[in-house]
């Protein structure tokens, strides 16, 4: 199996990329990534050096950086994207160009250089809009709510375009949020975890009642894995870990974990269009064999503990350029 993997640089993309080359070590992959500020080389230390795994820097929005690494390729798994929310609302300039456009180039480029290839799209459950009540299914209509999950929308539709008009031969994964080793210590998690650490303020989002439906990296990997074996081509299919959890409860495990006192939570202005709630219905998927393999309370164990021994790992991305995002981000804020 020939496999481009695009953003694979990034927390999911580079656990997929470890998880793949770990179980078939006789498959080819290409690691495409722009290496934007999350986007790590050392997030592939462990397969680079390896004869069949090849990186190549550049940019899904460029034909020219596409086209060349496509014949023979099997799959396309697309991670590359622009991804922290907050950022989005800040400036949506690079979530427009890279979640929607570059997506469009990708399909283009395989179109012309690998008609044989078969297009792995990662979009994900922020597409649904909050859910209120029940579990979203395939078929619910898309309702986004912030740039970053319009931008993903407007990524997705274009795959499902391409399908429908093109025949194009794809498959849309939705994952929840996930969490787990190498998440770029902005998100949630790795911000609680990191900051806890350092002994600094938890700034939490409005009453801190808001539910995600949590997903640990790896088991979202064996899902997409099995999507490239079992899927069906032009389906669209939920991944979600079905651990409903409110934020304040995680932030308070995380406490608990590192015996860190409560009142480090501190509850923060909310940011403008938080979704109070994402929940997927993942039974699609599961008919095809796939489960989360461990409760979500010893996977977040698992990577608290992974967050403590990786210290040289996420220290240097909290300094320069994230200082000054979370300056202006949270400065009011805290
Ligand atoms: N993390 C989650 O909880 C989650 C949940 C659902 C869906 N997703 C989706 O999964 C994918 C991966 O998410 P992640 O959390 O690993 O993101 P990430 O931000 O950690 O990684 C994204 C990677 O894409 C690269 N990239 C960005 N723009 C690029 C461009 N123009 N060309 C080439 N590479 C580029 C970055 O350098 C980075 O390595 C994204 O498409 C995201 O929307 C993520």
């Amino acid at each position: 199996m020939n496999l481009l993997i695009t953003g694979g640089a990034g927390f999911i993309g580079s656990n997929f990329t470890r998880y793949i080359a770990r179980k078939h070590p006789d498959w080819k992959i290409i690691v495409l990534d722009k290496l934007n500020y999350r986007g790590r080389r050392e997030n592939l230390l462990e397969v680079e050096g390896r004869l069949k795994f090849h990186f190549i820097h550049g940019d899904i929005c460029i034909e020219g950086d596409v086209a060349p690494l496509l014949p023979g390729i099997d799959w396309v798994i697309n991670f590359a994207a622009e991804t922290f929310v907050d950022r989005s609302i800040m400036s949506a300039n690079d979530f427009v160009r890279t979640d929607v456009l570059g997506v469009f180039t990708i399909m283009e480029a395989m179109r012309e250089h690998s008609p044989e290839g078969r297009l792995l799209h990662l979009s994900t459950d922020e597409v649904y809009g909050e859910i209120l009540k029940g579990k979203a299914g395939e078929d619910w209509p898309l309702a986004p709510r912030n740039p970053y999950s319009a931008s993903k929308a407007g990524g997705e539709m274009l795959v499902s375009s391409y399908i429908n008009t093109h025949n194009f031969a794809a498959i849309i994964a939705r994952p929840s949020n996930n969490f787990g080793p190498h998440q770029f210590p902005e998100n949630f998690i790795p911000l609680f975890i990191t900051n806890a650490l350092e002994k600094k303020p938890l700034p939490l989002y409005g009453d801190g009642r808001q539910v995600r439906d949590w997903l640990f990296v790896e088991d979202c990997c064996v899902a997409l894995e099995m999507l490239m074996e079992k899927g069906e081509l032009g389906e669209v299919y939920n991944i979600g870990g079905g651990e409903e959890r409110e934020n304040i409860l995680v932030a308070e495990l995380i406490c608990q974990e590192l015996g860190v006192d409560k009142k480090a939570i501190k509850l923060v202005k909310d940011r403008p269009g938080h979704d109070r709630r994402y929940a997927l219905d993942s039974g699609r998927l599961a008919s095809l064999g796939w489960a989360p393999s461990k409760p979500f309370e010893e996977r977040l164990t698992e990577t608290v503990r992974w967050y403590v021994e990786n210290v040289d790992w996420w220290k240097p991305l909290k300094s320069g350029e994230y200082k000054e995002f979370y300056r202006q981000w949270y400065g009011e804020r805290l």
